[in-house]
Order: structure tokens, then C-alpha cells, then sequence
């Protein structure tokens, strides 16, 4: 299976730019399953409600998930991306994986970071695994939730192969932390960062780019740089997420001793 992530730069409150740039990026592009980065339609860095409502959209009825459907069913692949999304006017920081038949799933980020505290309801869906047509079986999470095992363990112990993760990483320890997250759940995780730099009256944020593809094992099959755009794939074995066992004794998922946990 050809995974990988897109990394790049989306524009603040330009969502329609955003979706033709994205487009225009994987045209010719080939690939099965594609990542691209937390709030891919709308930037991150927020002044006020007013602009969040502006780009905020709903899902699927979005113009910005109608062009990832359209994408997805063109090229017969799926989709996982970051969106700001807006329903019964609260509003969430979401991500889709699409299908290629155009069927869309959403997860809300459960764990806020900073200032998202102020625009978004924290996520009310919980962590949910989805098998592709292929029978592998894909979670998503978003940023922030990475310094949370949790969140991992549960896609993991739920049967996720493949952990779909698109971020806009500002702090520098998530790309060397999902060595553990990959390696203590034996799944593939897919982080898909951002570049670039944003600045309101208040705040300057500098995105830290470096997306990782990492296999069960704690190898880094993928590793961007910290600033360009960039399309990365790897050809992986999903089914090597199946085997749990890291010794001929061990088995990670039946080791656990779940009477010593909170
Ligand atoms: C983050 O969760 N966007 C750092």
C-alpha cells in the first residue's frame, strides 16, 4: 500500500486557494492513502470569531470537502485532512478521512493546545478505527493529541493499522516522540505537518515541518525537511501492524496489566 503525507504551507482564511493548491499538488501524483496537515482549509492562527466563521464549513457540504471528494473519487484513493469545521454553530477542529466512493468520516480533536481553547468545542466522538476497502483498518488523531498515549493505545487496541495524524506542530517533540507512539502500539502512524510562519496582532507561529512516516518496528521510513513543501510516499505492509508480539514472549496488547492502570 502507497501511504504518505503532504506537507505545505495553507494559506490563512483561504480555504478556496487551499483546496486548488492541494489539488493542484496531487494531480499526478500516485499514491492509496494521503495525509495532509491539521486545519488544511483555513490556516491555524486566529484573531477573532468573525474570522473563524468565515472559514469554518460544514462536513461534508463544504466546498473545501466537496473538492477533497471530488480529488478522492478521480484518483481512487483516501483522504485524511485536517478542517475547520463548523456544525449547529459551534465549531471544531476536525479531520475527514474520504473515501474514494466519497463517503466522509469525521474526528474531532479531543485535545486542544493553546489558544484552540478559545475557537474550538473540544472533540465529543471519541477515537474511531475505519477499515478501507482493503480491509486495512486506519485512525486518525490530530496534533496535540500525540503527547497523549492514550489516544494511540485506544486507536491501537480498537485494531488501527495506520495512524492517520495531520498537524500543525509548533513545539519540537512530536516528531522524535512517535518513534514510542509507533513502536509501543506496533501500528505505522502518518504525521502531516505544516511549514511556515504565522503572525496576527498578538502571536507569531512558526510551523516546524519535518512530517514523519514511522513503522511498527521504530523505523523512519519518511522525514521532510523542516520548511519546503513536500509529497512523500512509502510503499508499506499494513499487515505487519497485525503482530503484536515485540519478543517470542511478548505480546504488547496481552502483556498489559490492566489492574495497575488508572
Ligand atoms: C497543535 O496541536 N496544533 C500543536
Amino acid at each position: 500500500m502507497k501511504v504518505g503525507f503532504l506537507q505545505f504551507a495553507p494559506v490563512l482564511l483561504n480555504p478556496e486557494g487551499n483546496i486548488e493548491k492541494i489539488k493542484q499538488l496531487l494531480s499526478d501524483k500516485e499514491f492509496d492513502l494521503i495525509v495532509l496537515p491539521e486545519l488544511s482549509n483555513s490556516g491555524y492562527l486566529f484573531s477573532s470569531v468573525t474570522e473563524l466563521e468565515s472559514v469554518a464549513e460544514e462536513i461534508p457540504a463544504g466546498k473545501f470537502c466537496r473538492g477533497l471528494c471530488e480529488l478522492a473519487s478521480e484518483k481512487n484513493v483516501y483522504i485524511v485532512s485536517g478542517i475547520c469545521e463548523r456544525s449547529d454553530n459551534k465549531f471544531y477542529n476536525s479531520s475527514v478521512l474520504i473515501y474514494p466512493s466519497g463517503e466522509v468520516y469525521t474526528y474531532r480533536k479531543i485535545h486542544l493546545f493553546m489558544e484552540e481553547k478559545k475557537w474550538f468545542e473540544p472533540g465529543d466522538r471519541g477515537f474511531e478505527v475505519y477499515t478501507l476497502n482493503n480491509g486495512i483498518k486506519i485512525g486518525m488523531m490530530i496534533c496535540f493529541d500525540w503527547l497523549f498515549p492514550e489516544a494511540s493505545r485506544t486507536l491501537a487496541l480498537k485494531g488501527a493499522q495506520i495512524i492517520c495524524h495531520p498537524s500543525n506542530l509548533v513545539l519540537k517533540y512530536c516528531q522524535r516522540a512517535m518513534f514510542s507512539r509507533a513502536v509501543e502500539n506496533r501500528v505505522f502512524t502518518i504525521t502531516a505537518n505544516r511549514t511556515g510562519t504565522e503572525k496576527n496582532a498578538n502571536n507569531e507561529l512558526k510551523f516546524t515541518g519535518n512530517s514523519v512516516i514511522v513503522s511498527p518496528a521504530g523505523d523512519y521510513l519518511a522525514s521532510a525537511s523542516e520548511e519546503n513543501e513536500e509529497f512523500i510516499t512509502v510503499d508499506i505492509d499494513p499487515s505487519i501492524a497485525l503482530d503484536k508480539n515485540i519478543t517470542s514472549m511478548n505480546n504488547i496488547f496481552e502483556d498489559r496489566r490492566t489492574e495497575f492502570y488508572f
